[in-house]
């Protein structure tokens, strides 16, 4: 237990379970109050019961701007502030070809991986003026700085947040509130748990673990970062600067 994040409020959508409940441990670890934000009930229920009164699961479907009034709101009223945002939540289509791909694959990913991180963004600014400022961290991918065949949907998702990460910084570090994204690779929970991958293409031949992925979060969200914003942060063993040739 440390006290990077003591005192802080953080709310990470998506943190009922992979990467994003890795994210919910390793703030509580810091002392920051987490409010889980997912759709996932059950899953988001354990993780509250886990860590008692340092988190708090609120249901949240991130492509429902309503819904994000609501709960911002009901982080104030719990735990008196919001200072961290991770607008971690994301989704894939199946693999597929881009002509192959329909109207309804494209919207999911689409509006949860892009518009969710939008939204999650806008409704954070007031909280995060009136304590003077915050730290937002978007979860991209190195996707988003390369393409992968069968994954229009995802690259587009993961490219898109890349600029809403810069633009949002730009608007946001005159109020002091920074903005930054983690580009992970093959990291082994969630949607990369078994995937298929050439692993001897990576510098550091293994898979990511989530608590890694966590460790960077918690750096972008404490004040050890407080001149750090629109950054782009690869945690990737290497796959996306280098390649392993034989
Ligand atoms: N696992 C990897 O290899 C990897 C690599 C790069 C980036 N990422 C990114 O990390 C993030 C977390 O992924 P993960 O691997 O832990 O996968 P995951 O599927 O376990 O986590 C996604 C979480 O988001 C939640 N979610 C999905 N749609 C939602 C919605 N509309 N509203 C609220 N919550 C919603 C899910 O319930 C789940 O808890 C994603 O953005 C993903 O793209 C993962």
């Amino acid at each position: 237990m440390g006290g990077r994040l003591a005192g802080k409020v953080a709310l990470v959508t998506g943190g009922a379970g992979g990467i994003g409940a890795a994210i919910v441990r390793a703030f509580v670890s810091q002392g920051a109050r987490v409010v889980i934000a997912d759709r996932a009930e059950d899953a988001g229920h354990r993780l509250q019961a886990e860590l008692c009164e340092m988190a708090r699961f609120l249901r949240l479907d991130v492509t429902r701007s309503e819904q994000w009034a609501d709960v911002v709101a009901e982080t104030v009223e719990t735990f008196g502030a919001l200072d961290i945002l991770v607008n971690n939540a994301g989704t894939v289509h199946a693999l597929k070809p881009v002509d192959k791909v329909t109207d309804a694959e494209w919207d999911m990913v689409l509006s949860v991986g892009l518009t969710g991180a939008f939204y999650g963004t806008r409704a954070a600014v007031a909280p995060m003026r009136a304590r003077g400022g915050g730290a937002i961290i978007n979860m991209a991918s190195i996707m988003g700085l390369h393409g992968a065949n069968g994954s229009v949907g995802y690259c587009a998702a993961k490219s898109g947040l890349r600029g809403l990460t810069k633009a949002a910084a730009a608007d946001l570090g005159r109020h002091g509130i920074r903005v930054n994204a983690i580009l992970p690779g093959l990291i082994d929970a969630g949607m990369g748990k078994g995937l298929e991958y050439n692993l001897r293409q990576v510098p550091i031949r293994r898979a990511g673990l989530p608590e890694e992925v966590a460790a960077m979060a918690v750096f972008l969200a404490s004040e050890e970062a407080s001149y750090t914003t629109a950054g782009e942060f690869t945690v990737d063993g290497g796959d996306a600067g280098a390649r392993v040739l034989g």
